[in-house]
């Protein structure tokens, strides 16, 4: 199995180039199964989440070609639709097809995700939602079961609780159904709106884009022409590079980049101490004299999100003072604090709430990664750590972080993966 090895204790400097959203780029692979023609989308991030979710879109029928980050798609091809067990196991945001699915084929048959590291993860509002669109929908053999005879219908969908895929996959459904579709409490994360973006562009009509409520206007089943996207800056690689710079104390340019995706993270950057100067497309980080402690809370788009949360709590350690991080999203997403203590953090966690005294010298060690955000604060942790860090269980790294050796090392870092 690969691994990661850092060497701690260096300054880095340059510029790393952020690749496009993963988060981004997954629903709007999905949503080309609305599509009469064969689809462009550019800037899609050749990691393992992608090559998953292509491998499913392949089962179902879709064509494609993918190279040098160009996704060439048809998946008016699809003729399956019944998505595996194998593959969503793997990867919960497989579940991304279940609304386009159901809304132009009217059935599908959707493996129901099981829990994962970070917490148990019901797609419940997915599938309350689908229903009053009109889905018959059971739960089989492990699999989500869904049918509507007459095709999906328009209606008030009031979300209990704020999700992103979930927001997703019923902005798919609505695009194809008949009436319109009034989403309350809808998800305002940068990918949700890009995915409304995209449909709008290929003739969806979509009212209150990046607000608590949009309408969407259905097209009664007939396919829609895209045209060619652009997948938006992957804001957590970018917020995961700008913990490198700042645990290190370094400066740091990110290129690539929109830093009005950032405010929430680029906010306790400066509450720490860093310098952060914004211009279009870029963002610069200047060192700190000192490190202050922070107070994070994790919540939806536009707060702070859940997915920098793991990589300020190894910034966190570098602080002069104590710092405290709330985990407001997922109920076990502390994975990484035993993690952190082997390298000698002092870290103490009382159910949502870390508490972490910071200033302890880290020193390197052997650790193991728990989830995909989680790997990346190991490597944080090991760039400011005496010795070498050898970073375990890197697949959940390469998920979603493309190249993260490569551009970590042009900026200085002393990084190698290995195999055990
Ligand atoms: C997405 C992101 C993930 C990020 C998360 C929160 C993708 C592919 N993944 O995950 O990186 O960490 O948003 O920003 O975009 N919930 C329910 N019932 C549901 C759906 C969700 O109770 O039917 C709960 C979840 O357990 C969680 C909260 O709602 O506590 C938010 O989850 P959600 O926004 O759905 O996360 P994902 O879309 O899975």
């Amino acid at each position: 199995m690969d691994f990661l090895s850092v060497s701690g204790n260096t300054k880095l400097n340059g510029t790393i180039e952020v690749s496009g959203a993963k988060n981004s780029a997954l629903p709007l692979i999905t949503s080309t199964i609305l599509a009469k023609n064969l689809v462009n989308i550019s800037n899609i991030p050749n990691v393992v989440d992608i090559r998953t979710l292509l491998k499913l879109l392949k089962n179902l029928g879709s064509e494609f070609e993918f190279n040098n980050n160009l996704l060439k798609i048809d998946s008016s091809k699809i003729h399956h639709t019944k998505a595996n067990y194998e593959i969503i196991k793997t990867m919960r945001a497989s579940i991304l097809v279940l609304g386009p699915l159901l809304a132009r084929f009217r059935k599908c048959e959707v493996s129901l995700p099981g829990g994962c590291a970070i917490g148990e993860r019901p797609v419940d509002l997915h599938i309350k939602a689908l229903k009053q669109m009109g889905a018959e929908i059971d739960i089989r053999g492990g699999y989500i079961v869904a049918e509507a005879k007459k095709g999906l219908k328009g209606c008030e969908i009031v979300f209990d609780k704020i999700t992103v895929t979930g927001s997703e996959n019923i902005i798919m459904a609505a695009a194809l159904s008949k009436g319109n579709t009034k989403i309350i409490n809808i998800a305002k994360e940068p990918e949700v709106i890009q995915l409304c973006n995209v449909l709008q562009n290929a003739g969806v009509d979509i009212n209150g884009i990046g607000t608590d409520e949009i309408t969407i206007y259905g097209t009664s089943g007939e396919l829609v022409e895209f045209s060619e996207i652009e997948v938006i800056p992957d804001r957590i690689e970018a917020g995961t590079y700008l913990c490198a710079g700042a645990i290190t104390n370094s400066n740091l340019t990110l290129k690539k980049v929109n830093s009005s995706h950032l405010s929430a993270v680029l906010s306790k950057l400066k509450e720490m101490g860093f310098g952060i100067i914004e211009n279009e497309n870029e963002i610069k980080l200047i060192e700190a004299r000192k490190i202050n402690p922070v107070e994070i809370i994790t919540s939806e788009y536009p707060a702070f999100p859940t997915d920098m949360q793991a990589q300020f709590m190894a910034l966190a350690t570098q602080a002069e003072g104590t710092s405290i991080i709330e985990e407001r999203l997922f109920e076990n997403r502390f994975m990484h604090t035993s993690e952190l203590r082997r390298l000698g953090a002092s870290i103490k966690t009382n159910g949502k709430v870390a508490t972490i005294d910071g200033g302890n010298k880290l020193i390197g060690a052997e650790v193991m990664a728990t989830d995909l955000r989680a790997s990346s604060a190991l490597v944080l942790a090991g760039l400011v750590a005496d010795g070498v860090t050898d970073i375990h269980r890197i697949y959940h790294l390469d998920r979603g972080y493309e190249k993260l050796e490569d551009k970590l090392s042009s900026i200085g870092a002393k990084i190698t993966r290995g195999k055990k």
